[in-house]
């Protein structure tokens, strides 16, 4: 499973690649906002640091601005991967994308059946939005159950990039089912490193430790 960091924060993208662990970013025009940044430049710091898939979001309604807006982020790093709504429009112009050898990320994707369009038109990536499924009282783990089975009946390419996580045991369940890649907040990848038996042990073999460091040899 890669681990994709869902952010546009730099300070997180430098501590979390840091421990090599990071595979990619996600990001969308949200989280740049929330950063004050520019987009098309944060864009191209953030594929600095990471030097994996970086996802940027068109923001055109119609399939031929997302189109032309999608080539122009796709040069602005080789490690782009443009981002498009799972909309008709947004379907359309993953087709062209596809078409120029652009890899595209389909965001916003809440149904198997938009899902099954998305590997049709040869996204590579589809991005299951499972933590607004149950702010909205909906499974989000049925989706990414149902898309997995879908994709594995017709061995399609695209693959599932489980999105808006939002603690660790999303991360979990969504690695049981077997999705390609999950995007988290900066938060819930520090999470995953988290068990207090692990502190208590290792307090108790420091402690031990001390006891015995000067008879060793
Ligand atoms: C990732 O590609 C999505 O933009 C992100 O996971 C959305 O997460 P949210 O529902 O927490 O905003």
């Amino acid at each position: 499973m890669k681990f994709f960091l869902d952010t546009a924060n730099l300070d997180e993208i430098r501590k979390a690649a840091s421990l090599g662990l990071v595979d990619g970013v996600t990001t969308n025009p949200s989280l740049i906002a929330k950063e004050g940044a520019k987009f098309y430049q944060r864009i191209v710091e953030i594929c600095e640091i990471v030097k994996g898939p970086v996802s940027a979001e068109v923001t055109s309604l119609e399939a031929d601005g997302m189109c032309r807006q999608g080539r122009d982020l796709a040069k602005l790093h080789s490690c782009v991967v443009v981002k498009t709504p799972t909309t008709k429009e947004g379907l359309k112009a993953t087709r062209c994308l596809v078409a120029d050898g652009i890899k595209v990320n389909m965001t916003l994707c809440f149904s198997p059946a938009q899902a099954l369009l998305v590997a049709k038109a040869g996204a590579t990536y589809v991005s299951p939005f499972l933590g607004r499924l149950d702010d909205v009282s909906h499974v989000g783990m049925d989706l990414l159950r149902d898309i997995i089975t879908i994709y594995h009946q017709y061995g399609f390419k695209t693959q599932v990039l489980a999105a808006s996580l939002r603690h660790p045991l999303h991360v979990v369940e969504a690695a049981k089912l077997g999705a390609d890649v999950a995007t988290m907040p900066f938060k819930v990848f520090e999470q995953l490193f988290n068990h207090p038996l692990t502190d208590r042990g290792q307090d108790q073999f420091l402690k031990d430790w001390e006891k015995v460091k000067d008879q060793v040899l």
